[in-house]
């Protein structure tokens, strides 16, 4: 039996930084599932395709093929033969995403292929619907936030550190019109499972999270 850890929250929250980690303590598959959005995201922007343009979106979606590879445990999302990791992390790439999200032939696409990675692998998968619709009978749910300020201030940080200057208010308000969006949605939003357990990760390191959700993983084998 595959054991699987959904790890869901707002953007900003560490769920990526935090899921990366704990696949390499446990060797399991991290699926980075943001990142398969931005991929179709990418294919539309580079197509011209709007997000308000639902009929184009159904005719063209089975055109598009999106895989999963692994170089060492770096996910690697190979867009129509073309791998395009390297241009997903944009905030223009990411708010698109947002946004073509809410459509459900996108969510179905992507929902059948992330299911497809959990049915065969020990996963931690990180996203928005992972422990309320992709995989709702995962081992582990965790409902992992922060506020709004504080996850501005790590992406200010996180830019800062690679040399780009930005603003700090600017990049709050993308955050709070993200978190509106992904929660509002129609199909699959963002909310906490039932059964999820919450984790508010304001005043928390990284290692802190870490080792709480191993400690709770490590009990749930135990009980
Ligand atoms: O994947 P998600 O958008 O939820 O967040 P992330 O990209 O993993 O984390 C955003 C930034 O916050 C990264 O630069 C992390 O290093 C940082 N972070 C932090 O400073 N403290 C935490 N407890 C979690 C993440
Ligand atoms: O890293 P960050 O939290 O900023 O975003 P991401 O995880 O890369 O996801 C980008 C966008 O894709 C999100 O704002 C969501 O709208 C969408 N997404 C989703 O709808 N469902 C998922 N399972 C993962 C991402």
């Amino acid at each position: 039996m595959n054991y699987s850890i959904a790890i869901d929250g707002p953007a900003g929250a560490g769920k990526s930084t935090i899921a990366k980690s704990i696949a390499q303590k446990l060797e399991f598959i991290y699926v980075d599932t943001g990142a398969m959005y931005r991929a179709i995201a990418f294919y539309f922007l580079r197509n011209g395709i709007k997000p308000e343009e639902n009929q184009k979106i159904q005719e063209c979606i089975h055109e598009i093929n999106i895989t999963i590879e692994y170089e060492g445990d770096v996910q690697q999302v190979i867009l129509n033969d073309e791998n395009v990791t390297a241009h997903l992390r944009t905030e223009e790439v990411g708010n698109m995403a947002s946004k073509f999200a809410t459509n459900r032939d996108v969510r179905l696409k992507l929902v059948d292929l992330q299911r497809n990675i959990a049915s065969t692998k020990n996963v931690i998968m990180d996203g928005r619907d992972i422990g309320t619709y992709v995989l709702p009978n995962a081992n582990l749910k965790v409902y992992l936030t922060a506020s709004s300020t504080e996850r501005a201030k790590r992406r200010w940080l996180e830019l800062k550190n690679k040399g780009i200057e930005s603003d700090i208010n600017e990049i709050e308000q993308d955050i709070i019109q993200r978190d509106e969006q992904d929660m509002n949605r129609e199909f699959a939003p963002l909310r906490k499972a039932d059964d999820a357990i919450l984790l508010d990760s304001s005043n928390m390191t990284i290692d802190e999270v870490v080792n709480e959700i191993i400690e709770l993983y490590r009990k749930g084998l135990i009980n």
